[in-house]
């Protein structure tokens, strides 16, 4: 399966830096050549306009961080996947922790916009992930398991969705969990998905949460992981592109 590394930029860059990191990311993977991974950035709403015209004819992939799940309407404040689509993006951040945890967001509200982004052609990428506190009571897969029904769009495969696995406590602290438990995520989550669907062989599975240059090698070698969600190091050129590299 490709790789994905996909960068996370949250709420970060002003837009002549986000111009700016997102023209050096696709420079690089141009002169690179024939790649065997794929790249995605996801800037924040007000500079994906810009940003697909910096990555016009590139390899490198536009998305978003969220989507408002229903279609055209009295939605004060939000933008639906079909304005989402219009400005270049071809894969969408649903049920990230920060939106769960801070935004009030359920499965069922995530599972609605993965299949309002799926519905037009777009990819969704559902994240997933326990709380400290659900690590520390053994209850991780319990909590994937349940986060991955509620989520799960009604009709993926490996075209339209993409699974990232990101421990809450894991988000921009520094902190990983270790070789064996992200291999035992991964692998709940490979046999879930199969559960669900005869079409999931090829869905692929991020993990997400601290990765750095130091430590995307060993991460992005775990069996089932295919790729990373990339926050904090995404926002350096350089550790992202170590990151990109060290899946090779
Ligand atoms: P982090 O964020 O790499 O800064 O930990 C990952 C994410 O939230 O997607």
């Amino acid at each position: 399966m490709k790789p994905l590394l996909a960068a996370n930029w949250k709420m970060n860059l002003l837009r002549s830096e986000a111009e700016a990191l997102a023209a050096e990311v696709g420079q690089h993977v141009v002169e690179y050549g024939d790649i065997n991974f794929d790249v995605l950035v996801c800037p924040s709403f007000i500079h994906i306009a810009a940003i697909n015209e910096i990555l016009a004819g590139s390899p490198v992939a536009l998305g978003a961080q969220n989507v408002n799940q229903n279609g055209f309407g009295a939605h004060t404040g939000e933008v639906n996947s079909e304005m989402l689509k219009q400005s270049g993006c071809s894969y969408v951040i649903v049920g990230h922790s920060e939106r769960r945890a801070n935004h009030s967001e359920t499965d069922e509200l995530t599972r609605l916009k993965a299949e309002s982004i799926i519905s037009i052609g777009m990819t969704a990428i559902v994240c997933l992930g326990e709380t400290l506190a659900e690590r520390e009571e053994k209850k991780t897969l319990q909590c994937i398991s349940k986060q991955l029904s509620g989520s799960l769009p009604s009709q993926f495969n490996g075209q339209n969705l993409v699974i990232a696995y990101e421990p809450v406590w894991a988000i921009g602290s520094g902190l990983t969990p270790n070789l064996s438990q992200i291999e035992e995520v991964h692998s709940e989550i490979r046999s879930q998905l199969n559960k669900y669907s005869n079409d999931a062989n090829d869905v692929r599975i991020l993990y997400g949460g601290s990765v750095n240059p130091a430590n995307s090698k060993t991460i992005l070698s775990v069996k089932n992981v295919d790729g990373g969600l990339i926050g904090g190091a995404s926002l350096n050129f350089n550790d992202f592109w170590t990151i990109c590299l060290s899946v090779l």
